[in-house]
């Protein structure tokens, strides 16, 4: 085992403060130079965020928002403009920060003619790890990632989704503490998506720490602890998705089936947005306190209740909402220029 550094500052000692940010990022700027002219792309133009440890960090926006050129300068892949990242309190690309940490990127690149154990196996000798754990890990992500029945199959045949499992597989193998997964989810279908959902919520239980991109909210929604959304390299929203999503309207929708005709005229004429399709009607209550009464209501008249679920705005309706706003021309951020 190496020595720690010790002679950098505090934060650089791995295990010294339990409650340290395992991720820090702090006024991250980068900008790329492309092509003859060497056009200025400000692909990042001033982020901050912090993941603490044990938590699902989300990392969201939509395409060119500058999600994965933030996670790149997080395993040193590039170097900032400005600002700076650390991990474990130790400098991105660092060996021993690098041997605590998964990546899944954002198209994994796989050796296609190699089979996913012979794939795997490659990575454990690369990670530095024994022979025996090499081979028990690889068969047990294998497993892990619902890939035992390729295993006779050379990657290059697979599908996305199947590619982007191996690329789970091969960012869980040498069990880190951190993972970063670049758009864990794109190329998978539903089921596929509920399983990696399970798979890193597996994975927080087991007190790891994850931070993913993705700019597909529904799947983000049922799992992040927090959140920041980017969006054109600025963060606009950050912070615990309950919070972001509390201070939005919340209201409770129930669903009767067998409404006799008259209540059903009477709670029309009540509640303006009430609707009946298919035999049932649903209906809008702004207030939880109304629900009771209602219910009773409903009942007695001999309806039944078919659900009470309590709907919420979602992060889709918040960046839609944020999209109409910016186009109403609100001025907020003029002050970075
Ligand atoms: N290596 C690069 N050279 C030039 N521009 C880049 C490079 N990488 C990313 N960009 C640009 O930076 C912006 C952010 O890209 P990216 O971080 O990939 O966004 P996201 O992952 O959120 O979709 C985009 O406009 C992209 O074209
Ligand atoms: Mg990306």
């Amino acid at each position: 085992m190496s020595k720690n550094n010790e002679q950098e500052e505090s934060m650089s000692d791995p295990h010294a403060k339990d409650d340290a940010p395992v991720v820090e990022v702090r006024g991250l700027i980068k900008t790329f130079r492309l092509g003859f002219f060497r056009k200025r792309v400000e692909a990042v133009r001033g982020v901050d965020f912090a993941v603490q440890r044990g938590e699902i960090f989300g990392l969201l926006g939509p395409n060119g928002a500058g999600k994965t050129t933030t996670l790149k300068v997080l395993l040193g892949l590039i170097f900032p403009t400005a600002g700076e990242a650390r991990i474990f309190g130790g400098r991105p690309g660092d060996r021993a920060v690098m041997a605590r940490l998964g990546y899944l990127p954002e198209n994994p690149y796989v050796y296609s003619y190699l089979r996913p154990l012979e794939f795997l196996d490659l990575c454990g000798r690369l990670n530095g790890m024994g022979t025996t754990e090499r081979r028990k890990r690889s068969q047990e992500m294998v497993e892990r990632v619902g890939l035992s029945h390729a295993t006779g199959r050379p990657i290059g045949k697979f599908s996305k989704g199947m590619t982007q499992r191996i690329g789970l597989a091969q960012a869980l193998l040498h069990d880190p503490e951190l993972l970063i997964l670049d758009e864990p989810m794109s190329g998978l279908d539903p089921i596929g998506r509920k399983q990696v959902r399970e798979l890193l919520l597996d994975e927080r239980a087991r007190g790891k720490t994850l931070i993913f991109t993705s700019h597909i909210l529904s799947d983000v929604e049922r799992i992040c602890d927090r959140v920041a959304v980017l969006r054109e390299g600025r963060v606009t929203h950050r912070g615990a998705l309950d919070e972001l999503l509390g201070a939005t309207d919340e209201h409770v929708e129930v669903v009767l089936s067998h409404v006799p005709e008259a209540l059903s005229v009477a709670l029309k004429a009540e509640h303006p947005k009430a609707r009946s399709h298919g035999g049932t009607l649903q209906l809008e209550l702004e207030q939880e306190a109304a629900l009771g009464p209602l219910l009773a209501r409903a009942l007695e008249a001999g309806a039944s209740v078919q659900s009470v679920v309590r709907r919420r705005e979602d992060l889709e309706t918040l960046f839609m909402r944020d999209e109409a706003s910016r186009h109403e021309g609100s001025a907020e951020e003029e002050s970075a220029a």
